[in-house]
């Protein structure tokens, strides 16, 4: 479901902690009229806004996202769009000077102002800024004129003139060719999951800046808060004070006597510190300085499941020589430090079991965490309609799945400061990323000159938000860098690692570390880390690429395999640090496609839907990308086929539901095997402490990876992260070659826990199997009721982030004691006591868990049994609530689904039942559309209606 345009004013335009400025105007106040460049197309425009928005909002396109659009509409990417606007109702004559601001032009934009030329724009993710005084004087009809050449034409323009450039035969490109010479959000041309719409238009905030003599305007403000001492990727000492160092660029000349205040308030705007700021330096339009706050002055700052999210105002104002106030700006931020720690594993950790090699974590306030998230994409393909309320949703999603750390995906968009403000709230930690992905790219002195600033600038705007975890110079540039050592050009090899560096190390290392004491660096997602570190060296990270010791562990990883057959071989996972991406796609619900397709494309193979599959990619333009959409829509058929009964309902409409919804099963059955794997390895000589899905949401709705569709949807994917992230949870770890079959307890909490987990043998009519041997292994005694003989109650203890087995046994000889596999499952219920981190409570939490395991590969060859589903709603729209039964056997992969109309999601989802076991699941109602009628429409199923009629 596309959102309205008339939405779009809201989006971004909010900027509640933006630099006070007396006189700015916005831009959004105007208005605009957006033309193409023969004058046939004339309509009302917008800021921030882009030419596809404008002109659907017109009816001059249709829904950019319906059908086949992604191709029908690219003549709008191959337009220049012009936007004009008259200034005639500024009263410009009573400033000494105007300037024209904009936080983001995309891209490549030629201004001019009453006539006259102002300056070319090339880069969509910096901040311009133009003095246009002597532009306006003598001029009686002021105006603003933005040209926007077409981005896709000029990257093959510039292609064209650099000739014999050998990168060319390595890039990846996906739809429009060349992304990598211009410096716009990289999928704009396409990527594997999203269309290629490649937009043009003011996409930020944008003022008329007006200021008398003597007067400045802040147009980006530095907050950098790190413990007095510390070190970017080095863990502070935690009992030093807070440095908080400032940084305001202004425009205006600042006086050389000025001076510095910070003030520091918390939320009830009580003061925490007023000082004159130390070491005020004046240069290059800023004036920065710097406070010292005592550690116990302010509560620490964590994210969602570690602590409160407690948050402070800073307001930084220069003083003119008689503390006359010239300028001013306030930002929220918080008190926390963040590192990521990838130093070498020490004799303790040695001796605590840790595998040699080197760290790959991140620590909290000087805690080790389990990172437990996935990653983000852009949430539109046009960033100007994407509203706080969406993000406010979705990143409830987050919240609600059990997740702290998101990783913010380099090739998108450098993220709007309302995002990170949301993530500030609800401590959502953003791993972010600057804008370069898979790709090698130019390294010639105008393009690193303009990325410098564009990352400098973006590394000063967001500093101050506490959820900014790191920053990563891009996307799989490493692992790029090695594929071209090890196979593709080893003759070229020092030359892709001399530009990589260039790029990397000596131009994004720099912006981080000169401007932010408190963020760590890494020039790729995925590294084997450094091999040295050293701050005061010209050169102050050796990277280590291949230099690896056999045995040792390093780094994090990056995991894809398409191969199906193995999805639930442990042998085929990555053992690592930390997993940071990995995943397989899978369809979006009927309803999502019914928003996006019309009725007669409502089948698997329907042309419209095969090519809204961009996986795999075309590679370029072709409208007829049936040989690679194929390949991946026949992955996620033969995974269904191998492991599920295959959807076969005689309702052609009910039999796709069917298979949308069992690619859904198979991605979230393949993330859960591998996430707990992850999990567990936070107590495995690895000690792996970060599990990051590949990927949160959906830029639009077609096949992809996300958990959450484009509407805000889940799918059984967010239902099943949810569930296995939770804080204390029991799984299956089974080899099913050899049979053999352990059962772990993991715990992410920084505190022991103790509970119980119960182990049972079920047949698939619910019958408990009697005389099943449970060998359990967790030191402590197991109690075999009487009565069922198949069950078997084992006591745990796991300490803080840590794992215990409680269960060893093998298929394979219970197969040979007489078990029919095909007819048995495991049923293990978790229940535990213990505390949270930083609960301010004595009382301890209750956790509980479930996992029901199969001893048999495929669920195709089990002896499925009617389960008798029965669902009751309580009739109560304000507080929604569901009872589902099974009365006749084992239900599997119990599925909820209400119609569209409704934003919401149930409390929990995907689940298993056992006959007798009734469950009631609440529904949280995000938005309504319905009058609360689609409660009636609410259904319910199982893997058994797959193949019923
Ligand atoms: C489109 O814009 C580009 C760059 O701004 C310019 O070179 C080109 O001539 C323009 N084309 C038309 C048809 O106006
Ligand atoms: C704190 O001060 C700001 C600005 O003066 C005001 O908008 C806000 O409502 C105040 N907050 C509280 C909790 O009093
Ligand atoms: C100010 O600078 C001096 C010398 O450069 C340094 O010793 C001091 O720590 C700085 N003050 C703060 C608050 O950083
Ligand atoms: C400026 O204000 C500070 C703090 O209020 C005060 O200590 C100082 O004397 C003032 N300076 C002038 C020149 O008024
Ligand atoms: C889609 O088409 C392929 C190739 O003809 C076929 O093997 C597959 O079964 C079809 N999928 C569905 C769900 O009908």
């Amino acid at each position: 479901m596309a959102l309205s345009v008339l939405m779009l004013s809201l989006a971004l335009s909010r900027a509640p902690f933006l630099s006070l400025a007396q006189s700015a105007t916005s831009m959004s106040d105007l208005e605009w009229t957006l033309t193409n460049s023969n004058y046939s197309i004339s309509v009302p425009g917008n800021v921030p806004s882009q030419a596809h928005l404008d002109l659907y909002d017109s009816q001059v396109i249709g829904d950019p996202y319906y059908g086949l659009n992604d191709f029908n509409l690219r003549w709008v990417a191959e337009t220049n769009w012009t936007y004009t606007t008259s200034l005639s109702s500024l009263n410009l004559s009573s400033s000494a000077s105007t300037w024209l601001v904009f936080d983001g032009l995309d891209t490549f934009s030629t201004i001019s102002v009453c006539n006259q030329l102002v300056a070319s724009t090339n880069n969509q993710f910096r901040q311009y800024y133009f003095d246009v005084t002597q532009a306006l004087s003598n001029c009686k009809s002021p105006d603003v004129r933005i040209n926007f050449g077409s981005a896709p034409n000029i990257a093959n323009a510039i292609a064209n003139t650099s000739l014999n450039e050998p990168w060319k035969g390595t890039q990846l490109s996906y739809e429009f060719p060349n992304r990598w010479l211009i410096r716009k959000e990289q999928s704009d041309f396409g990527w594997d999951w999203g269309p290629a719409f490649a937009p043009a238009g003011v996409w930020k905030p944008a003022y008329i800046v007006q200021l008398s003599r003597n007067q400045l305007y802040v147009r980006n403000t530095l907050l950098d808060i790190y413990r007095h001492g510390q070190l970017n990727n080095l863990p502070p000492d935690q009992t030093q004070s807070w440095v908080v160092n400032a940084s305001l660029d202004v425009l205006g000349s600042i006086p050389q006597n000025a001076g510095l205040r910070i003030d520091i308030k918390d939320v009830n705007n009580k003061t925490v510190t007023s000082s004159a700021a130390s070491n005020v330096t004046i240069s290059g339009g800023a004036i920065t300085g710097n406070i010292l706050v005592v550690g116990n002055a302010v509560q620490l700052w964590w994210p969602n499941g570690l602590g409160p999210q407690n948050l402070y105002y800073a307001t930084v104002t220069v003083l003119g020589s008689s503390n006359n106030t010239i300028a001013s700006s306030t930002k929220r931020t918080a008190f926390r430090t963040i590192v990521l720690n990838m130093e070498p594993i020490s004799q303790r950790q040695l001796a605590q079991g840790i595998k040699n090699g080197n760290n790959w974590h991140f620590e909290i306030n000087g805690h080790e965490f389990f990172a437990k998230g996935s990653n983000f994409i852009p949430p539109d393909a046009f960033w100007p309609r994407v509203t706080e309320t969406r993000i406010q949703q979705l990143f409830d999603s987050v919240v609600r799945g059990g997740q702290n750390m998101l990783r913010v995906w380099a090739s998108g968009a450098y993220q709007p400061d309302f995002i990170y403000d949301i993530a500030d709230e609800k401590g959502i930690l953003l791993w972010s990323e600057f804008e370069f992905s898979d790709s090698l790219y130019p390294v010639a002195k105008s393009f690193l000159d303009n990325v410098r600033e564009e990352a400098i600038y973006n590394v000063r705007r967001v500093n101050h938000h506490p959820s900014l975890a790191l920053w990563a110079g891009g996307n799989e540039l490493e692992n790029l860098e090695l594929y071209l050592a090890n196979l593709s050009d080893p003759g070229n090899y020092s030359r892709w690692q001399q530009e990589y560096e260039t790029l990397f190390l000596d131009v994004f290392l720099p912006a981080v570390y000169e401007n932010s004491r408190s963020i760590s660096y890494i020039p790729s997602s995925t590294t084997n880390g450094y091999l040295t570190l050293n701050h005061s060296a010209a050169h102050p990270m050796i990277e280590r690429y291949n230099n690896l010791t056999p045995g040792y562990i390093y780094g994090d990883t990056d995991h894809y395999d398409y191969d199906s057959s193995v999805a639930f071989n442990l042998s085929s996972y990555p053992v690592g640090r930390f997993a940071n991406e990995f995943g397989f796609h899978s369809m979006p619900s009927l309803q999502s496609w019914e928003d996006a397709v019309a009725p007669e494309d409502l089948h698997f193979n329907s042309t419209t839907i095969q090519l809204r599959n961009h996986h795999y990619p075309s590679g370029s333009l072709n409208t007829t990308n049936f040989p690679n959409t194929t390949k991946g829509m026949g992955e996620m058929t033969v995974a269904v086929e191998l492991y599920y009964p295959t959807p076969n309902k005689a309702d052609p409409l009910a039999n796709f539901s069917s298979w949308c919804l069992a690619t859904q099963i198979f991605q979230a059955d393949f993330y859960r095997s591998q996430i707990t794997y992850y999990r567990r390895g936070s107590g495995m000589p690895e000690r792996q402490l970060g599990s990051l899905y590949w990927q949160l949401e959906d830029i639009w709705q077609a096949p992809t990876w996300a958990g959450i569709e484009y509407s805000g949807r889940w799918k059984v994917l967010h239902y099943v992260a949810k569930d296995i992230y939770s804080r204390v949870i029991v799984a299956p770890y089974w080899n099913y070659t050899t049979g053999d079959l352990s059962v772990y307890v993991t715990s992410d909490l920084w505190e022991t826990v103790n509970g119980t987990v119960d182990l049972t043998w079920y047949d698939w009519s619910g019958k408990v199997l009697a005389n099943v041997s449970n060998t359990s292994n967790s030191g402590g005694s197991s109690t075999n009721s009487p009565a069922e003989s198949g069950s078997v109650s084992v006591p745990f203890s796991v300490g803080a982030l840590n794992t215990t087995k409680v269960m060893q046994t093998n298929t394979n000889t219970l197969s040979k004691t007489g078990v029919d596999l095909t007819n048995a499952l495991l049923r293990m219920n978790l229940t535990a006591m213990g505390h949270l981190p930083n609960s301010n409570n004595d009382t301890p939490s209750t956790f509980a868990h479930e996992f029901f395991y199969h001893p048999i590969l495929s669920l195709a060859d089990a002896k499925l049994t009617d389960p008798g589903l029965t669902l009751k709603s309580n009739n109560d729209s304000a507080s929604p609530a569901f009872t589902v039964e099974a009365t006749t056997g084992v239900a599997a992969w119990t599925w909820l689904d209400f119609p569209s109309g409704v934003l919401g999601n149930f409390e929990d989802n995907g689940f298993w039942l056992v006959p007798g076991q009734a469950k009631t699941v609440a529904f949280e109602v995000k938005n309504d559309t319905t009058d609360g009628r689609w409660v009636e429409d609410v259904t319910v199923s199982s893997l058994w209606d797959f193949t019923t009629p």
